[in-house]
């Protein structure tokens, strides 16, 4: 069971000015693996999960980094999106069509190398799963995504049940962050090409 979690400790605050840079590849010749995580994986980490591997298809990065998305909760594993997040997505040419949602598995978080939690209480959920699974090691892989975006931290808002309007800031807000996440995802697909 997914329970909560102390706050984080200051090397990892949200409100540091200086976000620490993205973790190493656990595989230096493989791709990079990022998994994007909020509640139900129906709204924010779907669009998160969208957003992102189109912005790396646009960088040309599509093959060197891949993306999914998964919820801590298990109450919508199996359906597609949310309409109004789906609806968002494609007014912005985005396609959420191929979604369908999962909650995350505890061995999952030793397979990727970034977990990006979309907000402070998926971040504390996700950082408990990994240390009642024995996880300590992964800890530091479990980064808010509001903090390695250079949004001060901010939590990305839950929308759902929400007004298009709250869908809207949503997208904008994954869409600002997911560009700077790029920029650091290619430093450090960039460094491991070379290492090869
Ligand atoms: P998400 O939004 O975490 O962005 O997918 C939510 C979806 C479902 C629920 C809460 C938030 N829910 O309580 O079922």
């Amino acid at each position: 069971m997914l329970s909560g979690m102390p706050p984080e400790s200051a090397a990892t605050s949200p409100t540091s000015p200086k976000s620490p840079p993205l973790p190493p590849p656990r595989n230096p010749s493989g791709p990079y693996r990022v998994l994007c995580v909020c509640l139900g994986n129906i709204c924010r980490s779907p669009m998160a999960e969208v957003v992102l591997r189109a912005q790396l298809a646009a960088a040309g990065l599509q093959d060197r980094v891949i993306v999914d998305s998964a919820g801590t909760g298990d109450w919508h594993v199996g359906q597609t999106m949310n309409p109004p997040a789906r609806r968002q997505l494609e007014r912005r040419g985005y396609d959420g069509s191929a979604h369908r949602a999962r909650q995350v598995d505890a061995p999952w978080l030793a397979e990727r190398d970034l977990i990006l939690a979309m907000d402070g209480s998926n971040l504390a959920n996700l950082r408990a799963l990994a240390q009642e699974d024995g996880r300590r090691d992964d800890l530091p892989r479990i980064r808010l995504f509001g903090e390695v975006a250079g949004l001060d931290g901010a939590d990305v808002p839950d929308p759902w049940g929400g007004s298009t309007t709250e869908f809207a800031e949503v997208l904008t807000m994954l869409e600002t962050g997911m560009a700077r996440i790029v920029s650091q995802l290619r430093a450090v697909v960039g460094a491991a090409a070379t290492e090869r």
